[in-house]
């Protein structure tokens, strides 16, 4: 079996492609990355050297470079490249317009020509939108995004959606909630959290942080994502939900708690603009049909990524990028410099 993972590189598809090649060290895994400022070689290091990976760097919205990595006949393409951080989508939409719509048409038409078997597009509980108290997302739910990030994942899924209708494809989509856990780029909000409270400096708290988001750890993600791959059904839309609403001040306080940390840390700053106040998805589906179910509870999630970024202290540093910097300063940094300090 030969597989192709786009944005391998990234914090989810390279726990994907780690577990992967683990689990099938004879198999082709083929990571096709752009290595934008999300994408990071250090999170490959522990399969770099195996001999079923290759990694090729190419943007998705190539065609020519797609058609040159992707082989015949190949029998998944596990599409998890995208613009991702919902921050960067309300500073700049364009890029993901271009990556998250674009590049996947681009990668449905070659998969097309190369009559690859399956197409697997990773999407997010994000494209309902906010879900009132109360209610679920389901799978069968329209689509009502609100971020830009959001609408364009959606677009992404409108075009899947309309290849396996035009043309037959064997398309499939996984809609994850809120992934957390090791290698996770330090934009977001429980890697951010652990690096700055770690040094004592203040976590901004979105609004009055009663957003609730649905949190799973990334390994049991991925496993639902092999589980799709291996056994969907052709077509078929799966929810990933961890089962663990909570609002962010509670998340917070759980981690400063087992970081031993005050909860005089969090300091509220301005709220994200349109911000979402809850997701939530309904997730019978992939377990009644595919047996699929998180393992790792929250607390134990949270303690174990604590201990890994304690653990790998040198590619935090590493990710702490001056470009992060940059975006974070021209959003935030007025609020945080009134907190006593702005450090991401
Ligand atoms: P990430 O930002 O950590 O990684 C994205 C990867 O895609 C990076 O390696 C980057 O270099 C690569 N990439 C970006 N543009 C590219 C392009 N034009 N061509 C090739 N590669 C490109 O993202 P993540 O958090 O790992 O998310 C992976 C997928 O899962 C995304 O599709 C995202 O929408 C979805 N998702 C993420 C979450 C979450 O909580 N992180 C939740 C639901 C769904
Ligand atoms: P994030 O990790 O950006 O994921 P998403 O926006 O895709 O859900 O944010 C998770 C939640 O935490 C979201 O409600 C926004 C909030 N948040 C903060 O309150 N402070 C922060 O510094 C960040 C990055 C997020």
């Amino acid at each position: 079996m030969a597989i192709f993972v786009t944005g391998g590189a990234g914090f989810i598809g390279s726990e994907f492609v780690r577990a992967w090649v683990r689990r099938f060290p004879a198999e082709t895994v083929i990571n096709f990355d752009k290595l934008t400022y999300a994408g990071n070689l250090e999170n490959l290091a522990p399969v770099a050297n195996e001999p079923g990976y290759r990694m090729y760097r190419g943007d998705i919205c190539d065609a020519g470079a797609v058609r040159e990595a992707l082989p015949e006949r190949c029998d998944a393409v596990v599409h998890f490249a995208a613009e991702s951080h919902v921050d960067r989508s309300i500073l700049s939409a364009s890029e993901f317009v271009r990556t998250n719509v674009l590049g996947t048409q681009v990668l449905l038409d070659v998969a097309r020509e190369k009559g690859v078997k399956r197409f697997l597009y990773i999407s997010t509980d994000e494209v309902g939108g906010s879900i009132p108290p109360g209610r679920l997302f389901r799978e069968d739910s329209p689509p009502a995004p609100s971020s830009p990030y959001a609408a364009s994942k959606t677009a992404g899924e409108h075009l899947v959606r309309a290849a396996a209708h035009t043309f037959g494809i064997d398309a499939l989509i996984t809609r994850t909630s809120n992934n957390y856990g090791p290698y996770q780029f330090p934009e977001k909000l429980i890697p951010l959290a652990i690096s700055n409270a770690r040094l004592d400096q203040p976590i901004p708290v979105y609004g009055d942080g009663l957003q609730v988001r649905d949190w799973i750890h990334v390994a049991d993600n991925c496993r639902a994502v092999a589980a799709v791959l291996q056994r969907g059904r052709p077509g078929a839309t799966y929810h990933i939900g961890g089962g663990n609403q909570t609002p962010n001040r509670e998340l917070l306080g759980l981690l400063l708690n087992i970081m031993g940390k005050p909860e005089s840390l969090l300091v509220s700053v301005t709220d994200r603009l349109g911000h979402d106040r809850r997701y939530a998805v309904e997730g019978s589906l992939i377990r009644s049909e595919l047996g699929w179910e998180p393992e790792i509870p929250l607390e134990d999630g949270l303690r174990a990524t604590v201990q890994w970024y304690d653990a790998n202290r040198e590619w935090l540093e590493h990710a702490r990028s001056g470009e992060y910097r940059q975006y974070y300063d021209r959003m935030y940094g007025r609020d945080l410099k009134g907190a006593g300090g702005d450090r991401a």
